[in-house]
């Protein structure tokens, strides 16, 4: 059998050639990084989770007519998408300080925002993703000012839908990550929202208890991040029947 063209490998995922033009395979993998890749784990289960949870995400987006770059799920681990030119920003959206802004600014971890923020690193792995701004973003022309302003509804419709769907199963979006493609339609390009969104890239909060259901349960050792991402899955109804165990298939010799 003949073996398919990895077109790039991320720390939590790779990307495979599709089957037609203009579409790529996005696998997903176990591994886990934070702070940049300092501390590393694999985390069985994980992939097959989260790309269940961003099919759920990604297909609510594409039903409320906020176009992103997923086409349909492939298997328990990869998930067909349509191949786009990913804008080097990550977009974050924040309803609640948490994480580097709180740090940044000195607030309390949970504090409502008198309105969603949003804020836009470089992705550059290197420099370790930092803040800029649409200064920046306009002078380096890493984003035109057209981009910048369907970005920006871009981000704050996703927040709207997942804000919703989150408290709908009593937790809070505290902030998310989303990054963005242009993806061209003969003559026409337009932007759609790529990668994923799953508790790798959401800080999501129990409602009741402030019980951390995302990432940051392994970046702070909070206990079993399997057990935080497939109670997000339980709550959403996205956990497939019987699939109790996320273990990998063994190999039968
Ligand atoms: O770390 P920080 O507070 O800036 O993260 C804000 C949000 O963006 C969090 O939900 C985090 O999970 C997400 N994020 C991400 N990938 C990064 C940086 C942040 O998904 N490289």
């Amino acid at each position: 059998m003949a073996r398919r063209k990895k077109i790039y490998e991320g720390k939590a995922k790779i990307l495979y050639e599709g089957p037609e033009p203009g579409t790529l395979v996005q696998y997903f993998k176990d591994d886990a990084t934070a702070f940049n890749n300092v501390k590393k784990d694999v985390i069985d289960g994980k992939g097959v989770l989260n790309n269940r949870l961003s099919e759920y995400f990604m297909t609510g987006l594409n039903t409320v007519g906020v176009p992103t770059h997923f086409i349909r799920r492939l298997n328990m681990r990869e998930q067909l998408v349509r191949s786009c030119e990913i804008i080097p920003l990550e977009v974050i959206v924040r309803n609640y300080a948490a994480g580097t802004m709180a740090k940044r600014l000195g607030m309390e971890e949970g504090v409502q925002l008198p309105r969603p923020i949003v804020e836009y690193c470089l992705k550059d792995d290197k420099l370790g993703d930092p803040l800029v701004t649409e200064e920046h973003i306009a002078a380096f022309g890493w984003a035109s000012q057209q981009d910048m302003d369907d970005i920006l509804s871009l981000a704050l419709r996703v927040n709207d839908f997942m804000s919703g769907v989150m408290y709908g199963v009593g937790i809070k979006l505290i902030d998310f990550k989303i990054e963005v493609g242009r993806v061209f339609d003969g003559d026409f390009q337009r932007l759609v929202v790529a990668d994923e969104i799953s508790p790798d890239s959401c800080r999501l909060w129990d409602i009741e208890t402030d019980r951390k259901l995302d990432k940051d349960v392994f970046r702070r050792d909070l206990g079993s991040l399997t057990d935080a991402y497939t109670e997000v899955a339980r709550r959403l109804g996205v956990m497939p029947k019987g699939a109790t165990s996320m273990a990998k298939p063994k190999l039968i010799n």
